[in-house]
């Protein structure tokens, strides 16, 4: 649990080494871990429209959904900081943003699991872990639209 907490944090900070963040100089990066074992990430990018910003989170979602694996989601890792060479700084956890969390409820719904999602703080010495259920309590989803049990 710990070892695959741990290996999905470095898979979110290696995602983050690729944000597209000119604006607000924050990288953040996102792990998804697939029920096989798969880990596939993402990392923001921004726009210089700004309003147009695409998370870390939803980067990452719209890839496993793109591949057909969208109701395969086991578990989440999210860092973000700024980047100080190939490290990130920041000693908070990052917490994922209001959209972030119900894209993030439509893979977990379909996947049929209240999945874990770790938020890290840039230099990794804090992570705090919840349910989605407890991020997003309450949440609108599939189900409510009649397309899960
Ligand atoms: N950001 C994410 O990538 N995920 C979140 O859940 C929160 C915010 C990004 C958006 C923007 O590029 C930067 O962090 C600063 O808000």
């Amino acid at each position: 649990m710990t070892e695959t907490r741990d290996e999905l944090i470095a898979a979110a900070r290696d995602a983050a080494r690729r944000a597209y963040a000119p604006y607000s100089g924050f990288h953040v990066g996102a792990a998804l871990l697939l029920r096989n074992g798969d880990v596939v990430t993402g990392a923001n990018v921004e726009n210089a429209s700004y309003g147009l910003t695409l998370c870390a989170e939803t980067a990452a979602v719209a890839k496993i959904a793109n591949e057909g694996w969208i109701g395969e989601l086991a578990e989440v890792a999210i860092i973000g900081g700024r980047p100080d060479g190939d490290d990130l700084r920041g000693t908070d956890p990052v917490n994922p943003c209001g959209r972030c969390r119900q894209v993030l409820n439509e893979a977990a719904e379909r996947s049929q699991t209240d999945i874990l999602v770790h938020c890290a703080s840039g230099d990794g010495s804090a992570v705090k872990t919840y349910k989605l259920s407890e991020l997003l309590p309450a949440a609108f989803g599939p189900k409510d639209l009649g397309l899960i049990d």
